[in-house]
């Protein structure tokens, strides 16, 4: 890829008929705290299915009730790393695909004035034992926390990074594909554009106050 042209090339963004009716209903100003989480849960779970389709699997033996069977077990490590506090939702939900999966929390939050992430919250272990880390983040933005929590984790040492969001700007997208090339965006949608208040537009409005109701 030339120069330049990194922005899009490692953006997914998904065309599923189901994404898109919840995405929908997710964006609705009427949607309520109790049902914007659980199409935060339901979208976490299909987008999560989306970007690990190529996760590596081993082949193992099943005994069923009447025969010997070919299986699988998921070969690679993978860990979940959600950006407080709208990751929470999204990392529960994940969780349910991934019931073993360790949850390494990062906290940051974005400063309303310079929009720059300001990270609170990282208790990392010295050495990280995953092949793949997903970061998990309803919103990207600006790309200031993403391209923050991506560069925290590659430092530790994470060989593979994916970002799974539900909103992207193209801004942010931008962002995070100049700085961090190799690793894929997961999204519902990536809308038109940031607002003067770095507000995704359309959006859907602020996805950890229409989780947790404190908007
Ligand atoms: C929101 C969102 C992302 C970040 C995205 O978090 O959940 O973490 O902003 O913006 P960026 O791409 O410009 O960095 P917020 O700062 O509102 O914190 P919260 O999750 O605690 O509500």
């Amino acid at each position: 890829m030339a120069e330049g042209e990194g922005a899009v090339a490692r953006v997914f963004v998904s065309s599923h008929p189901v994404v898109l009716q919840k995405l929908t209903e997710l964006r609705d100003r009427r949607t309520g705290s109790p049902r914007f989480r659980a199409l935060v849960r339901e979208l976490s779970w299909l987008l999560a299915y989306e970007a690990l389709a190529d996760t590596r699997t081993a082949v193992t033996a099943v005994e069923t009730p009447v025969a010997s069977a070919v299986g699988h077990t998921l070969a690679d490590q993978i860990g979940l790393v959600p950006i407080l506090r709208a990751g929470i939702g999204m990392a529960e939900a994940v969780l349910e695909l991934l019931p073993s999966a360790p949850v390494w929390h990062l906290g940051m939050y974005r400063d309303e004035q310079t929009l720059e992430p300001v990270p609170y919250y990282n208790r990392l272990p010295p050495d990280p034992s995953v092949d793949l880390a997903l970061v998990l983040d309803p919103m990207l933005a600006t790309g200031g926390s993403a391209r923050a929590a991506i560069s925290i984790l590659k430092r530790w040492g994470v060989p593979r990074i994916k970002f799974v969001g539900l909103i992207a700007a193209p801004e942010g997208v931008d962002a995070v594909a100049r700085e961090h090339p190799d690793v894929p965006i997961h999204v519902a949608a990536v809308d038109e554009r940031l607002n003067v208040h770095g507000f995704i537009v359309p959006g859907l409005g602020d996805a950890g106050d229409r989780q947790f109701c404190t908007g």
